[in-house]
């Protein structure tokens, strides 16, 4: 009777004990498993008071470039004359069948919130009424139809008005990807409003 009770004893001490809750981890079973050795970038260490706010890693001092850059940046600064000047830069990417299909799937991570899947300016940002439409209709517009790859280049780098900067998400071989997407678009027949489904299918068989 008395080695149930200290077992049963025992046993809810254990299972107590080892449970984890609010700031307790409880027990962990070899802890090297869960928590890195290595520093996380960014995460906080507060022993590490020579850093700010005993970050592991610093952000990069503010003007920096990242490498393979810094050309484009002397070449087209971000100020009106080096939008202007953008129009001379030509897409560097093919527009093969593989740099299309990449560039429709970046397209509809980072743009169609805005400009939509067709490029029609409804994206949920704009419809939701968060943003102010852009100045063009949608890109079937023959602003878009006609503005230099050059010109998109330079935007999505640097951003234009309420449109941000895209640089940290895009390498420059994806933004080129990307446009050969934005002109394919542009290109394609303004909407069908129509119930009829043949319209709609005809349509379609033209924009895939
Ligand atoms: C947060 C909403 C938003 C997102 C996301 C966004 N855009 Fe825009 N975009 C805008 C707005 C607003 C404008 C109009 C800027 C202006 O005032 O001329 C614009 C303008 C443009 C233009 C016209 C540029 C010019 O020179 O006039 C192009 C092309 C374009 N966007 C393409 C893209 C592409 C490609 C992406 C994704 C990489 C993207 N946008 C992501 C909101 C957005």
């Amino acid at each position: 009777m008395l080695n149930k009770l200290i077992a049963s004893v025992i046993i809810c001490t254990g299972l107590v004990a080892c449970s984890s809750h609010g700031e307790n981890p409880g027990i962990e079973y070899a802890p090297d498993m869960y928590y890195s050795k290595g520093y996380e970038p960014y995460s906080q260490m507060r022993h590490m008071a020579y850093n700010e706010n005993g970050m592991t890693m610093r952000k990069p001092v503010i003007g920096s470039i990242a490498r393979g850059q810094l050309d484009y940046i002397y070449k087209f600064p971000d100020t009106p004359e080096g939008y202007e000047a953008s129009a001379s830069n030509l897409n560097a990417v093919e527009a093969t069948e593989e740099n299309l299909m990449e560039g429709e799937r970046l397209y509809n991570i980072y743009c169609w919130s805005c400009h939509g899947k067709e490029g029609k300016n409804d994206g949920p940002v704009i419809t939701e009424g968060k943003f102010a439409k852009p100045p063009f209709a949608n890109y079937q517009d023959p602003y878009i139809q006609n503005l230099p790859d050059g010109k998109i280049y330079h935007v999505i780098t640097y951003g234009k008005n309420m449109m941000g900067s895209h640089a940290h998400m895009l390498t420059p071989t994806q933004r080129w990807q990307v446009i050969h997407h934005v002109k394919k678009l542009s290109k394609n027949a303004a909407p069908v409003v129509s119930s009829d489904s043949t319209a709609v299918a005809a349509q379609d068989s033209t924009t895939n």
